[in-house]
């Protein structure tokens, strides 16, 4: 059975503490409370300039015709602190662990219907049932009005993906249900940003710092610096930055990846070439484009 089936076929009670209208739509306001004060200052002002409670059935037209987010409202929201590493405490503990929660239900149900075992391990949050609206969110306050404000060089976004990644070590994994993932090497993203939000309480799992290092292709200077994730932040940075993640040495540590993507960027600039900084005439040709 596809994906989209047995998203379609879930019926158990989510237990996200969230509205949604007879659509399917989230109600906005009803994410409020379970956001820190300055980003629900930001889906606040959203909301009003929308004029609409269906925040997120406009992205189309989002898209094309975007809200621009005042710097008062994001500065105060990100931590400029790190090299080029942006912090967003976003989301409440509590809503965190519900979300949680309702991923890992889908991903035991899933798990007994599929043999598809990279699904339980980096799952697409397009199939999640009750779920996708995070998706947009992410997207739409936080990827691309920061990518504006942090990242100037880069076209507006307009493409996105998202997925949940899971590490465990083997003695946590419940057999049927998650994955045998412990680290991840270095590597770039194939994105012009990342973001990357904490699910997991800092008490669920040892080790699995979030590791950044250089820009590649440009020989940067930053030094490699290793993060500790906290539950309901997001980190966001360059996809040409190297990345990995340390060995998780106890428990589970589940985290929510974001590409974004220009592709008007992309009509410039080759992204194979651009990630490895080469100069002049592109090598790879027109697939990559
Ligand atoms: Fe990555």
């Amino acid at each position: 059975m596809e994906l989209e089936q047995h998203a379609n076929a879930y019926r158990a009670p989510s237990p996200l503490p969230l509205e949604f209208d007879a659509d399917g739509d989230l109600v906005a306001s009803s994410l409020l409370p379970h956001l820190t004060p300055p980003a629900a200052a930001i889906l606040a002002y959203l909301q009003a300039q929308y004029k609409s409670p269906k925040l997120f059935s406009s992205l189309p037209a989002a898209l094309s015709h975007p809200i621009p987010i005042p710097n008062h409202l994001l500065l105060p929201f990100v931590d400029m602190d790190t090299d080029g590493l942006f912090i967003m405490d976003t989301f409440t503990p509590p809503f965190m662990d519900a979300v949680l929660s309702h991923v890992q239900s889908y991903r035991r149900y899933l798990a007994g219907r599929t043999s598809t075992s990279n699904v339980l391990r980096t799952l697409d949050i397009r199939h999640v049932p009750g779920f996708t609206w995070i998706n947009d969110f992410l997207f739409q306050f936080i990827s691309r009005p920061l990518t504006v404000l942090l990242f100037p060089k880069v076209p507006p976004l307009d493409w996105f993906q998202g997925y949940i990644i899971s590490y465990n070590t083997s003695e946590a994994i419940p057999a049927e249900a998650t994955s045998t993932r412990t680290s991840l090497p270095e590597h770039t993203d194939d994105s012009e940003t990342t973001i990357n939000l904490c699910l997991s309480p800092a008490t669920a799992f040892d080790g699995g710092e979030l590791v950044v290092g250089e820009t590649r292709g440009v020989g940067g200077e930053e030094e490699e610096c290793g993060f500790e994730l906290k539950q309901g932040a997001v980190i966001m940075h360059a996809g040409r930055r190297v990345h990995s993640v340390s060995e998780v040495t106890g428990g589970e540590r589940h985290v929510l990846i974001q590409w974004a993507r220009s592709k008007a960027f992309r009509r410039e600039n080759c992204p194979c070439c651009f990630l490895s900084g080469r100069e002049g005439e592109c090598i790879c040709g027109p697939k990559w484009f």
